[in-house]
């Protein structure tokens, strides 16, 4: 296809913060960009994969501050230092077109040139702010915004704040965007659209402040010094500054804008969705066409994050198991909408079922028979194909075209579940047809050529379709099978390989794993890391609470605290919040009782555990189900303590 006619496919990441080292979870929406990226090109289209890192704000002056270092410093510690940024996605192969740093020059340029034409335009003017900010989302919140007092989207507490600021005009576009986010498909998966339009479009859209005077480590107003660009602004504006927008670096914003799509992680939809938009109307440029909010990876059912200790470092996974196996795992095991779950047991498992197992063993048996019955060339006389091969040649045939409409909705697992259930027909087929039992006689040979040639034609267009997840082994593949090439059109074909392709042997793809062993192992390997790793900084000592009006001794008497024994404890589907308790209240029927203590308790530990339950509070329904009591808990910034008493203590005890 001539370069002119290719299609474009502007596609883009998140702007990683370099505040700390990346982790799976971030390296989860750079590969799943990739493998989109490698597969429109495999189509043809002219694609230009962007990502980059998001370097201005608060968070990061003052990690540099605790590290002794200028933010610049800093940042360049983690972008461009070994195991930083761009070596992890070195790590990962993930197939960048370019990449931009916040703190480039043109994107400066950009950004200023941006706030200036806002400011004259009227969409942004001065006043003055008055919130509740989060300081590590560097967000400013109102109340009503606020969830159980905290921040909406990490949950930390939000401090109260003033400051001259510009503010944009928000409100002028809620019209626009509500439009925007009800048009199908613009907004991917479709669960995140009522998401936006109930927590913030409803409520009513606020201006925005995109502004800051209370620290300096951002882009400068140059109108207003003393001001710095809110680094939404700034980070968001990258998706066109690295296409030269508004700047001379570069000449792709009039072929690739707007973007085809914004791969993002879920808690960052609002801002794609409603401020960027807002911006880019305002700027009166096109809208990007699509926005798709991913789920979190989290490890061990817990989202990962450096203070817990619980991220899972990719640079020890890909030196134990190889780069493929870990991006093929990653997008094989979790649906690419929803949260997923990361634990060392799936990952292992994943290894040696799809990889060693399946995958593995199709390639080394086809080959291996293609060596041992004809020397690892098959011959051009073959027989024709008999009525029992067609299943296989018609799934086979088919799979590019089940494979094409699953990866179009960024259905990864789904795409790969077509590939795998090839596969495991594949295998199927060398057991029916039992080549080594057509081998022992001559006569049979033509057959047995038909039988491998098929299993290498099917092995070839797996691996074909692979190519985007594991392009390595991939390659490999092809260079076992001894397949010429594999373009695009070539996968929908069975029977462009050669007659008499020339196999090579090698080594197993994915050796299998002793998995007692291995967990074992690599536990201990995470333990030492974790307990290496820096110490997490030491959190800043929650605010007492405001004291309450004095009540009298007898309103207090009316609060019936009774002791209860956990007899069960389990999560309340849907809920990250609630857990549901089958507590013995000493009167023989269990009492159930809901608890919005899940981030904090794993159900197992509870059990057997003794509590204090409020048990003459009038029943509630949460979730669908119904709670008759509350637990108490003692309540310190955003931490939850449950009550616990010395187990002598009986069930059915009353406080007093
Ligand atoms: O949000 N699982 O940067 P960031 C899945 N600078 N995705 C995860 C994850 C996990 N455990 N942890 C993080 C920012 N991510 C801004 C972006 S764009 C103009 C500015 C994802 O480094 C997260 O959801 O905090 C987000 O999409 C991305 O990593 C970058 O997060």
């Amino acid at each position: 296809m001539c370069e002119a006619c290719k299609e474009k496919f502007f596609i883009t990441t998140p702007m990683y913060y370099p505040s700390s080292r990346l982790h799976i979870g971030h390296a989860y929406c750079t590969v799943a960009t990739d493998v989109m990226a490698r597969y429109k090109r495999m189509r043809g289209a002219d694609v230009m994969f962007l990502t980059g890192t998001d370097e201005h704000g608060q968070k990061i002056e003052n990690k540099a501050k605790e590290a002794g270092m200028t933010p610049k410093q800093f940042v360049d510690s983690i972008v461009e230092a070994p195991k930083g940024v761009k070596d992890l996605w070195r790590l990962m192969n993930i197939s960048y077109d370019r990449f931009v740093r916040t703190t480039d020059e043109p994107h400066v340029e950009t950004v200023q040139k941006v706030f200036k034409a806002m400011y004259d335009k009227g969409d942004i003017y001065k006043g003055s702010y008055e919130g509740l900010y989060c300081t590590p989302c560097e967000s400013f919140w109102t109340e009503s915004q606020l969830v159980d007092g905290k921040c909406p989207d990490c949950g930390r507490e939000v401090q109260p704040a003033k400051e001259e600021a510009y503010f944009f005009r928000l409100s002028k576009y809620a019209d626009r965007i509500q439009a925007l986010l009800e048009t199908p498909g613009w907004l991917e998966p479709a669960s995140r659209v009522n998401e936006m339009i109930n927590n913030f479009i409803k409520p009513g859209l606020e201006d925005l402040c995109v502004s800051r005077t209370s620290f300096s480590w951002g882009i400068p107003v140059d109108f207003d010094p003393g001001h710095v660009v809110y680094v939404w602004v700034d980070a968001l504006f990258s998706y066109a500054s690295a296409l030269g927008y508004l700047n001379s670096a570069y000449s792709d914003f009039q072929s690739c804008w707007p973007a085809d799509y914004h791969i993002i992680g879920k808690e960052i939809v609002r801002f794609h969705t409603i401020i960027w938009p807002a911006f880019l109307m305002s700027m009166e440029l096109p809208l990007p066409k699509h926005v798709f909010g991913h789920g979190w990876l989290n490890f061990n059912g817990d989202k990962m994050s450096k203070s817990k200790g619980n991220v899972v470092d990719p640079y020890l996974l890909a030196e134990r198991y190889g780069v493929d196996a870990l991006r093929f795992f990653m997008l094989r095991t979790f649906p690419f909408g929803s949260d997923g779950n990361f634990t060392n047991e799936s990952l292992i498992s994943c290894i040696n079922v799809d990889l060693a197992n399946d995958l593995g063993n199709l390639v080394s048996r086809t080959v291996a028979m293609v060596g041992k019955y004809f020397g690892g060339q098959l011959p051009l006389e073959q027989q024709e194909d008999e009525a029992k091969d067609d299943e296989l040649i018609t799934m086979a045939c088919d799979l590019v075209h089940v494979y094409e409409e699953q990866m179009e909705k960024f259905a990864f697992q789904n795409a790969l579940g077509e590939i795998f259930k090839l596969i495991g027909r594949a295998n199927k087929y060398i057991d029916e047809n039992e080549p080594w039992k057509l081998a022992k006689d001559e006569a049979n040979k033509p057959r047995l050529a038909r039988v491998l040639y098929n299993l290498l034609e099917t092995v070839r267009i797996c691996g074909g379709l692979l190519r985007p997840f594991m392009p390595v082994t991939a390659e490999e593949i092809m260079k076992r099978i001894g397949a010429q090439e594999s373009d695009w059109e070539s996968l929908g074909f069975f029977g462009t390989l050669y007659r008499d392709a020339k196999v090579e042997n090698g080594p197993a793809l994915f050796p299998r794993i002793d998995a007692a062993k291995e967990l074992e192992e690599l536990e201990a390997l995470q333990a030492a890391q974790a307990a290496a790793a820096e110490p997490a900084p030491a959190e800043e000592e929650a605010p007492l609470p405001e004291p309450l009006p004095e009540i009298a001794f007898d309103e207090f008497q009316k609060v019936e605290m009774t002791v209860v024994k956990v007899l069960a404890c389990e999560n309340v589907k849907k809920s990250e919040k609630l857990l549901k308790f089958q507590l013995d209240d000493g009167s023989g029927t269990p009492r159930q009782i809901l608890s919005g203590i899940a981030k904090f308790y794993k159900p197992e530990e509870l059990i057997g555990k003794t509590l204090v339950a409020v048990t003459n509070l009038a029943p509630r329904k949460m979730m669908g189900q119904l709670s008759c009591g509350m637990l108490l808990s003692a309540e310190r910034g955003d931490k939850l303590h449950l009550l616990m008493l010395d187990d002598a203590v009986p069930a059915g005890s009353r406080l007093c």
